[in-house]
C-alpha cells in the first residue's frame, strides 16, 4: 500500500456477529467468540500497516437491554479476554483504555479491566479504545454534568477535553460493517467530521483485504471540513 494517506484513527462498529452465526446455524454467541478474535485480527493489521489509534464498539449502552443470556455470553468473552487471556490484548502493544461505564460490570471484570489499564499505561505510540457499556449522547450528558458541577460553561474544546476521548484526535475513519448504514450512538460528538466506511460483510468475516480496501477508500477522499480547498 503506497503513497496511501494513512488515518491516524479508525474506529470499527463491530457489527454483525449474530446474522453471521445464524446464516451458519450456529448461536449467537459463537458469532462474538469469532467476533473477538477477528477484532484481533483486524486491530493487530490496522496497527502494523501503522495506524496509531484503534477504537472498536464492543458492547453499546443500549445492548445492556439484550436477554440476560447473551449478555452473560458476552460478559464470559471479556471475563476471559480481561483475564486469562490477557495476554492477547498485551500482543497488541498498546496502551488499554476502556470507554463507558463499566460499573455496571460484574466486578471481577471491572478489576481486570482496570488492571490491564494499568499494565499498559507506559506504551505511548499505540492506543487501543474499547467501547463498553458506551454511548454517544450518555458521554455528552455525563460530560455536561462534569461541566455544570465545575461550575463552567462549555465551549467545543472544554467540552471534547470532558469526553472518554478527551486529548484524542477524532476519528478520520469509522468502519461499520453488518450492513447498516448508521452510527447507532456511538462517538457522535467526535464523528463530526469522521470519514464513514459501510462494509456489506458481517465482522467475523471482515478481512485484512477488506481493511486495506477501507483504507484505499479514505486516502481518494477529500476532506474539505467545510472548506473549499482541497486538503
Ligand atoms: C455486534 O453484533 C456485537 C454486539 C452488539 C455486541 P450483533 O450482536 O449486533 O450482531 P447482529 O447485528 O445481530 O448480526
Ligand atoms: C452497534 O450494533 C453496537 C456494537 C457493534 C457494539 P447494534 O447491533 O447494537 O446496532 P443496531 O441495534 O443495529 O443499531
Ligand atoms: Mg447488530
Amino acid at each position: 500500500m503506497q503513497r496511501i494517506k494513512l488515518p491516524t484513527h479508525i474506529a470499527f462498529i463491530m457489527d454483525g456477529n449474530g446474522r453471521w452465526a445464524k446464516k451458519r446455524f450456529r448461536p449467537r454467541a459463537y458469532g462474538h467468540r469469532m467476533g473477538v478474535q477477528n477484532m484481533f485480527k483486524i486491530c493487530s493489521h490496522a496497527f502494523r500497516l501503522g495506524v496509531r489509534i484503534v477504537t472498536v464498539f464492543a458492547l453499546s449502552s443500549e445492548n445492556l437491554s439484550r436477554p440476560q443470556e447473551e449478555l452473560d455470553e458476552l460478559f464470559d468473552l471479556f471475563r476471559s479476554y480481561f483475564g486469562k487471556k490477557r495476554e492477547r490484548m498485551h500482543e497488541l502493544d498498546a496502551k488499554i483504555n476502556i470507554m463507558g461505564d463499566i460499573s455496571v460490570l460484574p466486578p471481577d471484570i471491572q478489576a481486570d479491566m482496570i488492571e490491564l489499564m494499568e499494565e499498559t499505561a507506559g506504551i505511548t505510540d499505540r492506543l487501543f479504545n474499547v467501547c463498553v457499556n458506551y454511548g454517544g449522547r450518555q458521554e455528552i450528558v455525563q460530560a455536561v454534568n462534569r461541566a455544570v458541577s465545575y461550575g463552567r460553561f462549555v465551549d467545543e474544546a472544554s467540552l471534547s477535553s470532558l469526553l472518554f476521548t478527551g486529548g484524542l484526535p477524532d476519528p478520520d475513519l469509522i468502519i461499520r460493517t453488518g450492513g447498516e448504514m448508521r452510527l447507532s450512538n456511538f462517538l457522535l460528538y467526535q464523528a463530526a467530521y469522521s470519514e464513514l466506511y459501510f462494509s456489506g460483510k458481517m465482522w467475523p468475516e471482515f478481512s485484512k483485504r477488506d481493511l486495506e480496501r477501507a483504507i484505499v477508500n479514505y486516502s481518494a477522499r477529500d476532506r474539505r471540513f467545510g472548506n473549499v480547498r482541497e486538503e
